[in-house]
């Protein structure tokens, strides 16, 4: 193990991440993570699912009870994290996951999988590593040839005044502190900061955050961020193609810039081209996507003639959330919660009723043919439901399937 991966594993196993006992990453449903991508059917049809740096594994341990079906696999360089992990699994009866001790930057320590993991999870890891790009071109050797990998770095741009905080905490301390020693006086630095740098951004608040989560804010051993453009040459060099944002909605500024002289100019920008702007534009700390192996494409446009044989599933990051009047309205991951429209309503309402299960666009409409809906005006709803992403098109085999 090198020098500075020791020094990580050190300020890990010191404090182990994530902190607390809550779930904070809605990126972990395998399905839907494979939808985004062309795939064959019968690919892999048990599918095997790794992260790489999972830490104390509160969002794989859920991801896992919610994916009984699926295999998982949680490594990680810090043992600390890794123990506490294997026995909350092993209580909760979780046969179905399994954690190893494993460095990212050494090949032999991945648990090898048998044509490749599925899907590949890593989020906050890679920017850690020494060398991002070995540990990522591990990662993409270890890929399925039609599976996906979502990863989470940290954004330069969006960083800025926690490296600006950082730069000046070093000015007065110099390199030597360790992040204990350093705590009381980085605390305190971060007060001054919160009516400062960290005012009005993405960063207010940081000054009363749990310590773990202050630590790996504020006073990590070794970071690494990326700009659209050296994030594009390390996924090139690693053997990787950019397919989606998880939050696609966080990377558009149509919104921003409704001046009609600015919005002609954007519209000439390539999608590339967009999220350059979008990063000088606003605060994006944390740049989360989903990547492939280069020779896998971003799945097809739904069209509307495929939409009555094509089948169609409940996004599992859309939840129902109660009204204070009563009623109910839906929310897709951390968007504002909306009321179905009326032309929708009966629609989503008969889907958010098929939960994990799917249904042809064919056999949704025969259902829905009873309260009145024609064909035609079911199929345009799933049409706008699934460029909304209340639905997808799952593209892998599932253990349930509804006639
Ligand atoms: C910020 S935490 C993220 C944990 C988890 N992915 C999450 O999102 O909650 C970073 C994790 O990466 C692990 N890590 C850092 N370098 C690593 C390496 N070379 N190999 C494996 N894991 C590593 C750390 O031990 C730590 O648990």
């Amino acid at each position: 193990m090198d020098k500075v991966t020791s020094k990580v594993r050190a300020f890990y196993e010191t404090y182990p991440y994530p902190p607390g006992g809550t779930v904070d990453c809605d990126g972990y449903h395998a399905r839907l993570l494979l939808s985004y991508i062309e795939r064959s059917a019968g690919a892999g049809e048990k599918l095997h699912v790794l992260e790489a740096g999972c830490g104390r594994a509160l969002n794989l341990r859920a991801a896992a009870r919610l994916q009984p079906d699926i295999d998982f696999t949680g490594i990680d360089i810090n043992r600390v994290a890794i123990r506490e992990a294997q026995q909350a699994a092993s209580s909760e009866g979780l046969t179905h996951l399994r954690f190893a001790e494993g460095n990212l930057l050494e090949a032999s320590s991945i648990p090898p999988m048998d044509g490749g993991y599925d899907l590949i999870l890593s989020y906050g890891v890679i920017h850690h590593l020494s060398d991002p790009l070995k540990g990522l071109i591990h990662l993409q050797e270890n890929l399925a040839t039609q599976g996906v990998i979502a990863l989470m770095v940290d954004g330069s741009f969006g960083r800025q005044p926690l490296d600006r905080y950082r730069d000046v905490l070093t000015m007065l301390e110099g390199m030597e502190e360790t992040a204990s020693s350093s705590l009381v006086r980085a605390r305190a630095l971060a007060h001054v900061a919160e009516h400062t740098l960290f005012k009005g951004n993405c960063w207010q608040g940081t000054a009363d955050v749990d310590e773990v989560e202050f630590v790996d804010r504020c006073l990590h051993v070794h970071e690494n961020s990326y700009d659209m453009d050296s994030l594009k040459q390390l996924l090139e060099a690693a053997g990787l193609r950019f397919i989606r944002w998880l939050e696609p909605a966080d990377w558009s500024i149509d919104h921003l810039l409704e001046e009609p002289s600015l919005r002609q100019l954007l519209s000439q920008q390539d999608a590339f081209q967009r999220f350059r702007l979008i990063e000088r534009l606003s605060y994006r700390p944390k740049l989360t996507f989903v990547a492939a192996k280069q020779a896998v494409d971003s799945r097809h446009e739904l069209s509307m003639a495929d939409i009555a044989q094509t089948t169609f599933c409940h996004s599992p990051q859309v939840k129902m959330v109660s009204q204070e009047s009563g009623g109910s309205s839906y929310q897709l991951r951390l968007q504002a919660p909306f009321e179905p429209e009326a032309l929708c309503e009966q629609q989503v309402l008969a889907l958010s009723e098929l939960s994990s299960s799917q249904l042809s666009g064919n056999q949704i409409a025969n259902r829905l043919a009873e309260s009145g809906c024609s064909h035609d005006a079911v199929f345009s709803v799933l049409y706008e439901l699934e460029a909304r992403e209340l639905i997808y098109r799952p593209n892998t085999v599932f253990s349930e399937v509804t006639q």
